[in-house]
């Protein structure tokens, strides 16, 4: 399996692990094919994200997809955050293999369940955003490890 440049440095290198305190809205979601899981924290003041992290149990392309999204998502407004689609995250990154396409949805789902989070903790209306399906935030534990 080929994986670009940017791929591999950002799975060598990820940008943006970790978690935060209070984050502004927070998103988990979870693959049940592969097992693996995400993570997503945003920090939104008036409107735009001045940062995100993450963590993932997950495979190397989930681990470089989902840096590759928090630093796309930084600075934008949350309207804006919503265009920082798998497609984006895929192109920025120079392209996936087929087989690894569903881990940058795996990013763009987490990275919706915390925008979702954010409006309804602030009772705003994110236009296009839908509720996410796979939210497995009750499941909060995630392993140690990660
Ligand atoms: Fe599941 Fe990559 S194999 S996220």
């Amino acid at each position: 399996m080929e994986y670009s440049e940017k791929v591999m440095d950002h799975f060598m290198n990820p940008r943006n692990v970790g978690e935060m305190e209070n984050p502004s809205g927070v998103g988990t979601v979870g693959n049940a094919k592969c097992g693996d899981i995400m993570k997503v924290y945003l920090d939104i003041e008036n409107g735009i994200i001045k940062d995100a992290k993450f963590k993932t149990f997950g495979c190397g392309a989930a681990v470089a997809t989902s840096s590759m999204a928090t630093e796309l998502v930084k600075g934008k407004s949350v309207q804006e955050a919503l265009e920082v689609t798998n497609k984006a995250v895929m192109e920025a990154l120079d392209g996936l293999p087929p087989v690894k396409v569903h881990c940058s949805c795996l990013a763009e789902e987490a990275l919706h369940a915390a925008l979702w989070d954010y409006a309804q903790k602030n009772g705003i209306v994110i236009e296009g955003l839908k509720e996410p399906v796979d939210d497995i935030e009750h499941l909060h534990d995630l392993p140690e490890e990660v």
